[in-house]
């Protein structure tokens, strides 16, 4: 059974020295209920949170260091550079004076975080992220470069976001979200616009989002970042079938699949993909896939936004947009979204 924060936080203090620490991970039973919906789809697609196991991660963290993969060097440099102007446009609100409360979304290692909570000095830092070991290990070396700033690590999926408001940090204002390396292009627009409302809604009024978003850019470039020289991007999507035979008893044969990642213009995004090599059948959890020569399975899109079209993304989900930066060579740009003090009547979270 799920805990709520609220339980958890209640009930575990940190140990000295480390941040607090909330699993919410999806059981079991919720995964291989997502899998067989994502088996069942046309074309087979699965969703892509489930590539972050703790390999998962570290694979992820791998591909971040390839040459073809500049998108995390880059947004890095864009986030350090921009820090005290960020600081300054949220210290208008409330942050910055030593109050509120940064929320990462998606936080992965927490590298990028840094500058912010050197320049805003919060009341509290809550990351979340799907990956539990990644995330805990991630809050812990942060929370000892920041002893000052109280911290909590929820490991959950975006589908445990209504659920959070009650958890003693997140109930600190003025709060600040921060969802860096482009992980909003994960998901569909659809998809995208109802996240970044169920955002603003967790935030609640008076809140801001800093969010980095990928650009478009030449095919080339874009298909090199996906299907890197050494074979990093293809052992992170194989990782996700060795995870299903390992999670939930799964029959895959990773080396049955090969990797293809492919620019489609006209979703303006990568797909990723994991093609059968040969005819084959595939058994979990009492249910038989077969997989004709040929047949992907999809692993993720990577949708990729111009600045304009990112802006107009925000605002049908409801946030205005304050401020932008791209980096030299406008390969990605870094957006501050705000919300009006009081609900706003715009951006409602239906599609
Ligand atoms: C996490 N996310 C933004 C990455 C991306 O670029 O879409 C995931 C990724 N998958 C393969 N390479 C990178």
């Amino acid at each position: 059974m799920k805990q709520t924060v609220t339980q958890t936080v209640a009930q575990q203090a940190p140990a000295p020295g480390r941040a607090q620490f909330v699993d919410l991970h999806p059981a079991a039973a919720d995964m291989l209920r997502l899998v067989q919906e994502g088996m069942a789809r046309q074309p087979r697609q699965l969703p892509a949170w489930l590539l972050y196991d703790a390999t998962g991660s570290q694979l992820f963290e791998q591909i971040c260091e390839q040459p073809e993969y500049g998108l995390t060097r880059n947004e890095t440099q864009l986030l350090e550079h921009p820090a005290s102007a960020i600081a300054q446009a949220v210290g208008a609100h409330g942050l910055g004076d030593g109050g509120g409360v940064v929320v990462e979304f998606g936080a992965g290692n927490a590298r990028k975080v840094g500058p912010l909570l050197q320049a805003l000095a919060p009341a509290g830092y809550v990351a979340l992220d799907i990956s539990a070991e990644h995330l805990q290990a991630a809050c812990d070396a942060l929370q000892s470069e920041h002893p000052a700033v109280p911290m909590l690590g929820i490991c959950c999926d975006y589908s445990a976001l209504a659920a959070l408001p009650a958890a003693p940090l997140l109930a600190l204002r003025p709060r600040l979200g921060f969802y860096p390396g482009s992980s909003l292009g994960n998901f569909e627009p659809v998809e995208a616009r109802r996240l970044l409302g169920q955002f603003r809604r967790l935030l609640g009024p008076g809140s801001k989002l800093l969010i980095g978003i990928d650009q478009p850019k030449p095919v080339e470039r874009l298909e090199a970042a996906y299907n890197d020289a050494a074979g990093v991007s293809a052992a992170f999507a194989r990782n996700l079938l060795v995870r299903l035979n390992h999670d939930l008893g799964g029959s895959f044969d990773p080396e049955a699949f090969r990797y293809e990642a492919r620019w489609q213009a006209e979703h303006s995004r990568i797909a990723m993909a994991l093609i059968s090599e040969r005819q084959q059948s595939i058994a979990l959890a009492g249910t038989t896939w077969h997989f004709a020569p040929g047949e992907p399975l999809i692993t993720e899109y990577s949708v990729k936004y111009s600045p304009q079209a990112f802006a107009a993304l925000a605002t049908s989900a409801g946030w205005r947009q304050e401020q932008s930066w791209s980096d030299p060579a406008g390969d990605l740009s870094v957006h501050l979204l705000g919300q009006a003090d009081s609900a706003s009547p715009t951006g409602s979270e239906q599609p």
